[in-house]
């Protein structure tokens, strides 16, 4: 039985095959990309640079000597690589634990190839067991909450944290999420929503899933 860090390590080693030769990729954001960043630090001379998805993740991009590229002055990226909270057999996910949804979905939609690298025990029937995270506007906070409550959901606010956009993340408990890809558009429609934490529209294009016989299923 492998434990989910190996899991997580397992996935990570196996995104390497989906990076191009001296492309600029992607590179999203969590403990999972943590470990996908140690293996980046292996190939490094096969890599021309990155776009980043959250602070953290440039932070170790530049320690391990990867420039990192301003989103706004490269082109389309090849490939973005990034872990996931919950992902279902649609490839439908739920992102932000980490709080870099924002980012993330915009690397993700300039991106031609999303791979998701995650551990077995994200992969779920049904989206919503883990709190949906949503980026609001810090003015809207209880407006936005009032109209997710409408939604069905029970918003919590996250306590002691600004996102790198300087703004606050709704965690929204128990939404029934039966249609991912009109929740998604719903709930990014409400005024002072920046983003949330539902990448349905822009799903992953593979799932690479470390499971506990050590092997890593491709989906
Ligand atoms: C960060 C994210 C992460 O991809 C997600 O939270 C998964 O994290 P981990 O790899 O640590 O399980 O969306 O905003």
């Amino acid at each position: 039985m492998k434990t989910q860090d190996q899991m997580k390590m397992a996935a990570a080693k196996k995104a390497v095959q989906y990076i191009p030769d001296n492309a600029i990729i992607g590179v999203g954001t969590g403990s999972t990309v943590n470990f996908l960043i140690d293996e980046l630090a292996t190939i490094r001379d096969r890599i021309d640079g990155a776009v980043s998805s959250s602070e953290a993740t440039t932070a170790r991009l530049k320690a391990i000597g990867i420039p990192v590229y301003e989103l706004n002055s490269v082109g389309d990226l090849e490939v973005y690589i990034d872990g996931a909270d919950e992902i279902n057999h649609h490839l439908h996910m739920i992102k932000g634990g980490g709080g870099a949804l924002t980012r993330e979905k915009i690397v993700a939609a300039a991106s031609r190839q999303l791979v998701c690298i995650a551990d077995e025990a994200k992969l779920v029937q049904k989206l919503g067991a883990f709190p949906l995270p949503v980026e609001v506007l810090p003015m809207a906070r209880s407006l936005v909450a009032r109209k997710l409550v409408k939604l069905g959901g029970h918003p919590e606010w996250r306590q002691d944290y600004v996102t790198d956009n300087g703004n606050i993340i709704l965690d929204v408990h128990g939404l029934n999420i039966m249609a991912p890809v009109e929740m998604e558009e719903t709930i990014n429609h409400i005024p002072g929503v920046i983003c949330c934490g539902l990448f349905a529209r822009r799903h992953a294009d593979v799932l690479l899933l470390g499971r506990a016989d050590g092997t890593v299923q491709v989906l």
